[in-house]
C-alpha cells in the first residue's frame, strides 16, 4: 500500500514490527523511497536498524501503520498496551491514511472483551486523576511512557459505552489521551497464520465476523 515519496508513521508493538520489517524489506529489494516517524522509541531503533530513513513529525504522515489491542466490526480500536498511545494519536490519527494489522483474536463485539482502556497523564496529575476515576479501578504502570508520561489502565464495567467514557477522561485536567481511536474497517488488515490478510470490511460483508 505503500508508495514512493511518502512519509509513513510506523506504529509500535509486534503487529507495527512486522511491518516496518517489510517496508525496510521493499526499500532494499525495491528502492522504495520513503521517510517515516517512529511511534515509540522501540520502533525508532528498529526502524534504523533497518534502514529506514526518519524525520521529525513535522507534518502529517501519508500513511500510517500500527497494531491494536483489540478492533470491533465498527472500527472502534483500543491501543495502548505499549504504552505508545499518545505518539499513536499524533502519527495515526492524523494521517492520510491509517491502517490497522490485527490477527483475528483481536477482532471482538465490544471492547470489553479486552477490558482495558490506557489512559496518559502528566506525573503531576497521576494521583489526582487517579482519584477521580476511582469508579473505573484505575490501575498505574510502573514504567514511564517514551514521553515521561505516567499510564493508568481503568478497567470499565462490562457493556460500558467507551466513547462516551474517553470523552470523560479527556476533560479531567491533566489526562493527556486515551487508548481509544476509530478506524474505518477498510483499513483494519486481518492476518491468517498462512500469511493471507482480508480487510475486516470483507469478513463482515462476508458474513465471516458479525456486526
Ligand atoms: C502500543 O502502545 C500499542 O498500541 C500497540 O500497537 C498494541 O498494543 C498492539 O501491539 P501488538 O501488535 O504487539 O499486539
Amino acid at each position: 500500500m505503500i508508495e514512493d515519496g511518502q512519509f509513513v508513521g510506523l506504529g509500535t508493538g509486534r503487529a507495527a514490527a512486522a511491518g516496518i520489517r517489510a517496508l525496510a524489506a521493499r526499500i532494499k529489494d525495491e528502492g522504495l523511497s520513503v521517510t517515516a516517524v517512529a511511534t515509540s522509541l522501540q520502533s525508532e531503533a528498529l526502524a534504523t536498524e533497518l534502514g529506514i530513513p526518519l524525520v521529525a513529525m513535522d507534518r502529517p504522515v501519508d500513511f500510517a501503520f500500527d497494531g491494536a489491542d483489540v478492533v470491533t466490526p465498527t472500527g472502534l480500536v483500543i491501543k495502548g498496551a505499549g504504552g505508545a498511545l499518545v505518539r499513536e494519536r499524533v502519527v495515526d490519527d492524523t494521517a492520510g491514511r491509517f491502517v490497522v494489522l490485527v490477527d483475528e483474536p483481536k477482532v471482538a463485539g465490544h471492547p470489553s472483551s479486552w477490558g482495558t482502556l490506557p489512559v496518559a497523564v502528566v506525573p503531576f496529575a497521576a494521583d489526582f486523576v487517579a482519584h477521580q476515576t476511582a469508579d473505573l479501578a484505575p490501575s498505574r504502570r510502573p514504567e514511564h511512557s517514551d514521553d515521561e508520561l505516567i499510564i493508568l489502565d481503568m478497567r470499565p464495567p462490562q457493556g460500558a459505552a467507551w466513547h462516551p467514557l474517553h470523552a470523560r477522561l479527556r476533560q479531567i485536567p491533566g489526562v493527556v489521551d486515551t487508548g481509544l481511536f476509530d478506524v474505518s474497517i477498510e483499513n483494519v488488515l486481518v492476518g491468517e497464520p498462512d500469511g493471507t490478510c482480508q480487510t475486516l470490511a470483507q469478513l463482515v460483508g462476508e458474513g465471516h465476523i458479525f456486526l
